[in-house]
């Protein structure tokens, strides 16, 4: 088993490389199911396909979306809401059509039977071809907070004051940041065909580091991506600094960009 990381010099290549993999694939398959990320590490490869769409008209009729989460307790129309970053960022901007674009309903008055329809909703897609996604500082990925079983399927979780704090600064306080979100689980994102991480900037060396030492462990919910046969890291120097590239294990393969 191999992990390919892509180590570039800075976010931009990220984004290029990211959004090239994604069009690549729209543009070799008939029908496209994408898993999308929020957090602003995604910005730049959502403005990288929006560009491509403005210069080369690249169609997405036939691609289906599933983000990854949503903030228990906020409606579409709230500017927080994962609903309205990917509206504002992408969607908008793409011409996928509506009902392709599913995203959980933090607003749903039985919030298990809507984790439980999400699942559905990707099986009966055939799963997801291609999942993106970013890391928390304590390497969540999606909602899925350390400690978190690799068979989780999409749940509701408690977030932990680690996350809301760093999520605090798109709020105007803390208290604002909801306490709990629906995410895909840890399972639906492993039986993605192909999963991109994508990390930038210094504030993610240590969970970078972590990450790329450390065996596979629920207590790291991206360190699942090891047991992956087609996972890719792209992250730049920044991201990487801590990273003593001569002990890594040879099960990682470098290639830099
Ligand atoms: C949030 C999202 C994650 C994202 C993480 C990192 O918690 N739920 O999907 O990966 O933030 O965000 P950023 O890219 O802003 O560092």
């Amino acid at each position: 088993m191999h992990l390919k990381l892509i180590h570039t010099n800075d976010y931009e290549t990220i984004s290029q490389l990211t959004g090239e993999i994604i069009l690549s694939l729209i543009r070799s398959k008939e029908k496209v199911t994408l898993g999308l990320a929020t957090g602003s590490t995604p910005i730049g490869t959502y403005q990288y396909l929006v560009e491509d769409r403005k210069k080369n008209g690249t169609s997405y009729q036939n691609v289906t979306t599933f983000n990854l989460d949503e903030y228990v307790g906020l409606d579409g129309n709230h500017p927080q809401s994962y609903r309205y970053f990917m509206d504002h960022h992408l969607f908008h901007h793409l011409d996928i059509p509506t009902e392709k674009i599913f995203i959980p309903n933090g607003m749903a008055d039985d919030l298990e039977e809507e984790c439980k329809s999400y699942e559905k909703a990707i099986r009966e897609q055939g799963g997801i071809d291609l999942q993106l996604l970013g890391i928390g500082h304590n390497g969540h990925i999606g909602f899925n907070e350390p400690g978190t079983p690799f068979s989780s399927r999409t749940h509701v979780v408690k977030l932990t004051e680690n996350t809301r704090q760093a999520n605090s600064r798109f709020f105007s306080s803390i208290d604002e940041v909801p306490s709990y979100a629906i995410t895909v689980g840890v399972q639906t994102i492993f039986e993605s065909k192909q999963i991109v991480l994508i990390a930038s900037g210094e504030s993610k060396a240590p969970i970078m580091e972590k990450l790329l030492t450390a065996k596979p462990t629920e207590e790291l919910p991206a360190s699942i991506l090891k047991n992956h046969p087609n996972a890719i890291i792209i992250a730049d120097k920044e991201a990487l600094k801590n990273v003593n590239f001569k002990q890594l294990d040879e099960s990682i393969v470098v290639e830099y960009k």
